[in-house]
């Protein structure tokens, strides 16, 4: 990947004194119970490899005890990896000395955890800059670079009071501030909403998927929840019993599942949410342009059971539409070409429309929604049948 932060290739970890029975039994291709059940070796993580571009929100899902956060925390070595490689911003991880580790953990890594704990005695800025005073940032330089975290997550202000004098979301707040005042290259973000009622979790993960858009984190993020990971994710990884069985896109991972298990994973996931414009567009069966004489459009209409057409100019901008009655009147009259009969009666999305806001759109018109580019290039067009079949998962019977 050209502009990686995060490299990792064939990682594992085995929780026990004899990691070569565990290696040699999945080779055997024992299962992760099994190798517990016939060695006592666990099986934490297998063979996993990613890469994270800088800037990417890279989501890490997977059911409890699939080896998430045994994963985070080999990236930083809070846990020694068995095999494999780990790089952060191109330096090997491996390879670094005791203070090597310690100025990567300090610098170029922040973590924030689902039950990290505020220093009860400490300000909310102490706590928002405590990463920094561990680097030896001096007092001013804390309160300036504090403040402007807290601000960040909506506690401008709040510097100078202390951690009860809070409700828990905002204290979740302040353990993100925390993670952005170190200004890391990467923020590991292990479960960080998950205590959080429903609704602050919401609020959160706004704030946090807000806050992506203008810092562009480098973020490992882990969640057991399939929505906060298509919600916050550029691309997801799907782990269980240690290894990961998919990397992609949310929408990837729903359009096309690699496994049953994943298949599964995501069935209950809401497609109109997730999936865009993009998965349900077609090809236009037919366009023409504004020279075509309204007989030749209105044969075409008519054999092909269609209301409208779109009408392109030559570099396939979208001009109009020609509608069956017009067109037909145009015939009539003896027009040779349909540019009088054009009209505006179409809808547009562009290719990352949710599939969501395109309903009130889909039968409201003679032609299917257009999908455009920003100069109104028609790239596709979303026929209700594909809308609706992309959304019920049935795409192959369209
Ligand atoms: N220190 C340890 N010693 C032995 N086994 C461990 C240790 N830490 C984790 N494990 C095991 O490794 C596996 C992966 O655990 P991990 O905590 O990474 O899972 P997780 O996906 O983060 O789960 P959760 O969603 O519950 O946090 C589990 O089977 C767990 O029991
Ligand atoms: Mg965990």
């Amino acid at each position: 990947m050209a502009d990686s932060m995060v490299e990792v290739e064939g990682l594992s970890k085995i929780f026990g004194p004899h990691p070569e029975q565990a290696f040699d039994a999945l080779q055997a291709g024992k299962t992760k119970d099994q190798i517990l059940e016939e060695t006592g070796q666990v099986v934490a993580v297998q063979d996993v490899s990613f890469e994270v571009a800088k800037g990417e929100f890279f989501v890490v899902m997977g059911l409890s005890g699939s080896g998430k956060s045994t994963v985070v925390r080999l990236l930083n070595r809070l846990i020694e990896p068995t095999r494999g490689r780990v790089h952060i911003g191109g330096e090997d991880v491996l390879q670094l000395s005791k203070e090597g580790l310690r100025q990567l953990r300090m610098r170029r890594i922040s973590m924030v955890f689902q039950h990290f704990a505020l220093f009860p005695h400490r300000t909310v800025g102490e706590n928002a800059a405590y990463g920094l005073k561990v680097q030896g940032v001096d007092e001013d330089e804390r309160r300036r670079r504090g403040n402007e975290a807290l601000e960040r997550v909506g506690l401008g202000g709040w510097f100078d009071n202390y951690p009860h004098e809070l409700s828990g979301g905002m204290q979740q707040r302040v353990g993100l501030a925390r993670g952005l005042a170190p200004d890391a290259d990467v923020m590991l973000m292990d479960e960080p909403f998950s205590a959080l009622d429903p609704l602050i979790r919401r609020d959160m993960q706004d704030l946090l998927w807000q806050l992506q858009t203008e810092i562009k984190k480098t973020i490992v993020f882990i969640t057991h929840d399939l929505n906060e990971a298509m919600r916050l994710g550029d691309r997801i990884a799907v782990m269980r019993d240690g290894a990961v069985v998919q990397i992609g896109t949310g929408e990837e991972i729903i359009r096309d599942p690699a496994t049953e298990y994943v298949a599964d994973f995501v069935a209950d996931v809401d497609r109109s949410r997730v999936l865009t414009a993009e998965s349900a567009m077609r090809e236009p069966r037919r366009t023409f342009s504004p020279d075509a004489s309204p007989r030749d459009v209105l044969t075409w209409l008519d054999q092909s059971e269609a209301n409208g057409v779109y009408v392109l100019d030559g570099d396939g901008t979208i001009l109009g539409v020609a509608r069956d009655d017009r067109v037909a009147a145009a015939a009539r009259t003896g027009e040779t070409s349909i540019k009088g009969a054009l009209m505006d009666g179409y809808a547009t999305a562009t290719l990352d429309t949710a599939l969501q806001d395109l309903f009130g759109d889909s039968s409201r018109h003679s032609v299917p929604i257009a999908v455009v580019d920003g100069d109104r290039h028609l790239l596709g067009v979303v026929p209700r049948a594909s809308l609706l079949a992309t959304l019920s998962g049935d795409e192959e019977t369209v």
